[in-house]
């Protein structure tokens, strides 16, 4: 009896020592709300991959975590920080508010756990400053969960401008996010974190992050400095920094002196079609113009073409299998830490920018990237 004890313990201990690459990875996550459950989904998907834990403030997203993975019989969590003390744990992903983020990040990357945290890394200049610094220092790497970075028709877009030209000398990026507001009566409730601009980091912060992302790495750089105006428009106008925006435009420059206007409003009729409706990127050049999500570029004089194939088009991102992948292969991820951090600090720039009503600059931030 003591002796099959004895190789059994000798057998986990084998199992903790053993290479990632050579063993099954086991996955806590932390914050099983909605995009948690996506999250969780994706990482049952895997691999050799086991969900160990799971976490969450509220009982009955823990059980419903624990339903959806009761193939790897998760073990449950209130208390992040246990999470985090678990020796078989190899990542963490975390999905909790946005205030939240960064300091569980930081304490996961000190505990030596891999993190795919949600975006934004951090709302504050500050919170994205302690996460930077984890990573920096730690063994492990963290990984943003900005997916677009993973959708293929944005890496064939970006290819497009960058190694093919197809605009030659990029300028302008003109990129919207426009949608209908909600009519009076079908109202969708949110978290109560969500509609707290202290705890959501706001609509630019919140949400346009991944946006500006995208704007930030078709530009190649980063911006120095921000105008901006927004508000709440319905059901009554407030002034930003009180509730969550319903509409703000930004306008960046970036270190390579190219120009970002950005601009989200729900108010947006849907039967509108001179303004286009959803999410687009626009990217003036010198030899024409690109559009990114509709995968079209438009030489400045000829015929306008399509550059993307219908498998391109229609591919899917693949941002937590990169996670995974690199656990294993020692590598680092393309959305990483620094990619999250340049994002976020460009939406708080914006959001300062509209809530000072004067301009911001990258460098008043005082986060080193
Ligand atoms: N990448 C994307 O496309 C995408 C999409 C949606 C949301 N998000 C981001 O994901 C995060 C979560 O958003 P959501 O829509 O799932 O919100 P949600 O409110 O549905 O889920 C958040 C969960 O975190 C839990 N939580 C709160 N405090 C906690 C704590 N201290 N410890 C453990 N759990 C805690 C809550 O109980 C809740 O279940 C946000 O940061 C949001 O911006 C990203």
């Amino acid at each position: 009896m003591e002796s099959a004890r004895r190789t059994f313990v000798l057998g986990a201990a084998a199992a903790a020592l053993a290479p990632a690459q050579q063993r099954e990875l086991r996955v806590a996550q932390i914050g099983i709300g909605n995009r948690g459950t996506s999250l969780l989904k994706q990482v049952l998907e895997q691999r050799d991959v086991r969900v160990a834990a799971v976490c969450d403030i509220d009982a009955g997203k823990r059980d419903a975590a624990q339903s959806l993975a009761q193939r790897d019989n998760p073990k449950s969590y209130s208390e992040f920080r246990q999470v985090l003390d678990l020796k078989d744990v190899d990542a963490v992903v975390v999905a909790t508010p946005c205030d939240l983020h960064a300091e569980m990040a930081a304490l996961a990357l000190e505990a030596g756990k891999y993190v795919y945290c949600e975006k934004p890394l951090g709302i504050t200049p500050e919170q994205v400053d302690r996460a930077l610094k984890a990573a920096r220092k730690s063994k492990a790497f963290l990984q943003i969960g900005q997916q677009l970075r993973y959708y293929p028709h944005v890496l064939e877009a970006i290819r497009q401008l960058h190694e093919k030209k197809a605009v030659g000398t990029p300028f302008v990026i003109k990129a919207q996010r426009n949608s209908t507001a909600t009519q009076p009566g079908n109202e969708r409730p949110r978290a109560a974190w969500y509609d707290d601009v202290k705890r959501s980091g706001d609509l630019i912060v919140e949400n346009a992050v991944h946006n500006l992302d995208v704007c930030n790495w078709a530009a190649a750089s980063r911006p120095v400095s921000c105008f901006g105006h927004g508000k709440k428009y319905l059901p009554k106008t407030i002034p930003a920094g009180s509730v969550m925006m319903d509409g703000f435009s930004v306008s960046y420059i970036y270190e390579n002196d190219m120009h970002l206007d950005y601009s989200q409003l729900y108010l947006h009729p849907r039967q509108m079609k001179e303004l286009r409706n959803g999410q687009w990127y626009i990217v003036f050049g010198s030899e024409g113009s690109l559009e990114i999500n509709g995968g079209m570029v438009y030489p400045m004089w000829g015929e306008a073409r399509k550059f993307l194939t219908p498998e391109i088009e229609n591919g899917k991102e693949d941002a937590m299998s990169e996670f995974i992948r690199m656990i294993r292969e020692g590598g680092r991820p393309f959305a990483s830490v620094e990619v999250g951090a340049t994002a976020a600090l460009t939406a708080i720039m914006g959001r300062e920018a509209i809530y000072r009503r004067r301009m911001v600059t990258w460098k008043e931030l005082g986060v080193d990237v």
